[in-house]
């Protein structure tokens, strides 16, 4: 993890932006350095939504102008952080329990930019836990079924992520369970099968999303094609 390779994406990435433009923030430290780069560069007429309660008070810390998808629901471009990067740009998503609304946001834009150091990018994903969002109604019932899931496609078990107060919880107020980390062999199976356990509400494989990379280093930046 470097946080000059970090700066240096967020910097980069904030050159795609253009007055006038509908842009959805990331979360994480990476995407906070888009943030602040974004802000720096004073567009006109910038709308942006924010993909966690965090990003929000940075953004508006920062004099950015917020929306929401509520009021907007399409937008030019969105750029934020990944925990993985892998093949075709397959990404895990998660580690700062922002997933949900990240994907949400991603989703709803033309475009999305994934910024990272030079660590993220692997050749398989699954070094780095993949985290999935469940609603805390029966939560260890769900937590069966997803690792009857886990174990299918040969991965170890998920447990509900802990902070020092207890049961992390997302902004949405779920829960967040994260896979032992194995490797993901076929993410599009593991996404669906996921899916499909009644009670999580969505997992971090961001696949066939992200359009760019862009790919801090310590003097600048390279860009990887999906
Ligand atoms: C937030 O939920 C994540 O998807 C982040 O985008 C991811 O954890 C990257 O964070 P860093 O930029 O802090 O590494």
């Amino acid at each position: 993890m470097s946080d000059i390779q970090k700066k240096n994406a967020g910097y980069a990435a904030a050159q795609y932006v253009e007055a006038g433009m509908k842009v959805g923030l990331g979360t994480g430290s990476t995407a906070a350095w888009f943030v602040k780069a974004l802000a720096e560069r004073n567009l006109p007429d910038l709308k942006c939504v924010p993909t966690s309660e965090r990003t929000a008070d940075l953004a508006r810390e920062l004099g950015l102008t917020l929306t929401t998808l509520e009021d907007t629901p399409r937008l030019d471009l969105t750029v934020d952080g990944a925990d993985e990067i892998g093949p075709d740009l397959a990404l895990i998503k998660g580690g700062g329990a922002a997933l949900l609304r990240e994907k949400l946001v991603w989703e709803a834009s033309d475009r999305c930019i994934v910024i990272a150091d030079a660590a993220k990018v692997v050749k398989q994903l699954g070094q780095f836990p993949l985290p999935i969002e469940v609603v805390a109604f029966g939560h260890k019932t769900s937590g069966a079924r997803i690792n009857a899931v886990l174990a299918a496609h040969g991965m170890g078990e998920a447990t509900v992520r802990q902070a020092d107060r207890g049961m992390v919880r997302t902004d949405g107020g779920n829960l967040i369970y994260d896979a032992d980390k194995g490797v993901i062999a076929d993410p599009v199976k593991l996404a669906a099968d996921l899916k499909a356990v009644t009670g999580v509400v969505e997992h971090g494989l961001f696949l066939g999303l992200a359009d760019l990379a862009v790919i801090g280093t310590d003097d600048g930046h390279e860009t990887l094609k999906a």
